[in-house]
C-alpha cells in the first residue's frame, strides 16, 4: 500500500476536511504526460463523487516545478493527429478541476508553465512561492495555450494583462504574479503546504452548501451580462433559505458560539 502510494502519479490525502491532491512525477518536473494526465483524470472524478470534503487543495511533489505543463518529451513523439487529441483532452481536464462543486486551491512552487499554470487557474484560489514562476509560454513553442488559458487568464486578469502575458511568454515570480491578480497570495516556499492548509481550513469555515452556492454564482455568472448574472445569483440564493445551516448560524450567533455546520 505504502510503497503503491508513493508511486502514484497523483497522490491521494485526507487532512480532516481537506481533500489533498499531489502530482507526483517530480523527475519529470511534473509534466502532464498521458499517464498523469490519467491519474489526474481519475483522482478528480473520485473527489467529484466524494461528498465528504470541503476543500481541495491542487499540490505538486518537489521544488522545481509544480507543473511543467505538456510533457514535451512525450509530445515530440505523437503524430500530429495524437497531438490534436491530446490538447483537448487537457482543456477537458482544467474543466473537470474548474467543474468540482467545492473550493479549490492551488499551491504553487517552482515553475508553473503552459499546463501547469492552466491547471492553477482552473482552481478558485492560487498560492504560490514567492520564488516560483508562472507563465503560459505556447506561443513561443508555436501554439497557444490549449487547457483553458486564453479564456481563464482573461477572465482572471483582464484582456491587456493577459495578452501581454501570453504574447510575450511572461514569466511572473509569485510574487509579480500577486501584483498582476494571477495568484491571491504568495508566501516562502517552506510555508506553502501550511498556508493552503490554513487557507482550506478558513474557507472551510462556511458554510458547505453556501460555499458551493457561492461558488457557483460567481462562476456560471461572471461570463453573463449583469442583469443575467444577477438572475443566477438569484437562483443559488434562494434554496439556502431552506437549510439547516442557515438556522444554525443564526442560533449560533445569538448564543454566542461558532456554528456547527452539517452541509444541509
Ligand atoms: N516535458 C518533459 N520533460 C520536462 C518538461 C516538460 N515540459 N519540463 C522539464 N522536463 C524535464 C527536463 O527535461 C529534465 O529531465 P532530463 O534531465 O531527463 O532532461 C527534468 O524535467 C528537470 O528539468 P530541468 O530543465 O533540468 O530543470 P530546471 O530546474 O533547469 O528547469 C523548468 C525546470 C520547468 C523551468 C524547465 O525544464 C522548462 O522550462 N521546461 C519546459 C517548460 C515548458 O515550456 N512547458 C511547456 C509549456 S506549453
Amino acid at each position: 500500500m505504502e510503497d503503491a502510494l508513493m508511486e502514484a502519479a497523483v497522490l491521494v490525502e485526507r487532512r480532516g476536511g481537506t481533500l489533498l491532491l499531489t502530482l507526483n512525477r517530480p523527475e519529470r518536473a511534473n509534466a502532464l504526460s498521458r499517464e498523469l494526465v490519467e491519474a489526474l483524470e481519475a483522482a478528480l472524478t473520485a473527489a467529484a463523487a466524494d461528498g465528504s470534503w470541503r476543500v481541495c487543495l491542487l499540490a505538486a511533489v518537489g521544488d522545481k516545478a509544480f507543473c511543467a505543463g505538456a510533457d514535451l518529451k512525450e509530445r515530440a513523439l505523437m503524430s500530429e493527429e495524437q497531438v490534436r487529441a491530446f490538447v483537448p483532452r487537457l482543456q477537458a481536464l482544467a474543466s473537470q478541476l474548474a467543474g468540482l462543486d467545492r473550493p479549490t486551491i492551488a499551491l504553487v512552487q517552482g515553475a508553473a508553465l503552459g499546463g501547469g499554470l492552466e491547471l492553477a487557474l482552473a482552481c478558485d484560489l492560487r498560492i504560490a512561492a514567492d520564488e516560483a514562476t508562472l507563465g503560459l509560454p505556447e506561443v513561443q513553442l508555436g501554439i497557444i495555450p490549449g487547457a483553458g488559458g486564453t479564456q481563464r487568464l482573461a477572465r482572471l486578469v483582464g484582456v491587456a494583462k493577459a495578452k501581454e502575458l501570453i504574447f510575450m511568454a511572461r514569466r511572473l515570480s509569485g510574487t509579480e504574479a500577486v501584483a498582476a491578480g494571477v495568484s491571491n497570495a504568495s508566501v516562502p516556499r517552506a510555508a506553502l503546504l501550511e498556508t493552503g492548509l490554513a487557507w482550506a481550513e478558513s474557507v472551510a469555515k462556511g458554510a458547505p452548501l453556501a460555499l458551493i452556492a457561492a461558488k457557483r454564482a460567481i462562476d456560471e455568472g461572471i461570463a453573463l451580462p449583469l442583469g443575467a448574472g444577477l438572475a443566477v445569483e438569484r437562483a443559488c440564493s434562494a434554496p439556502l433559505v431552506e437549510t439547516a445551516d442557515r438556522v444554525e448560524a443564526l442560533n449560533a450567533f445569538r448564543e454566542k458560539r461558532a456554528p456547527r455546520f452539517e452541509g444541509r
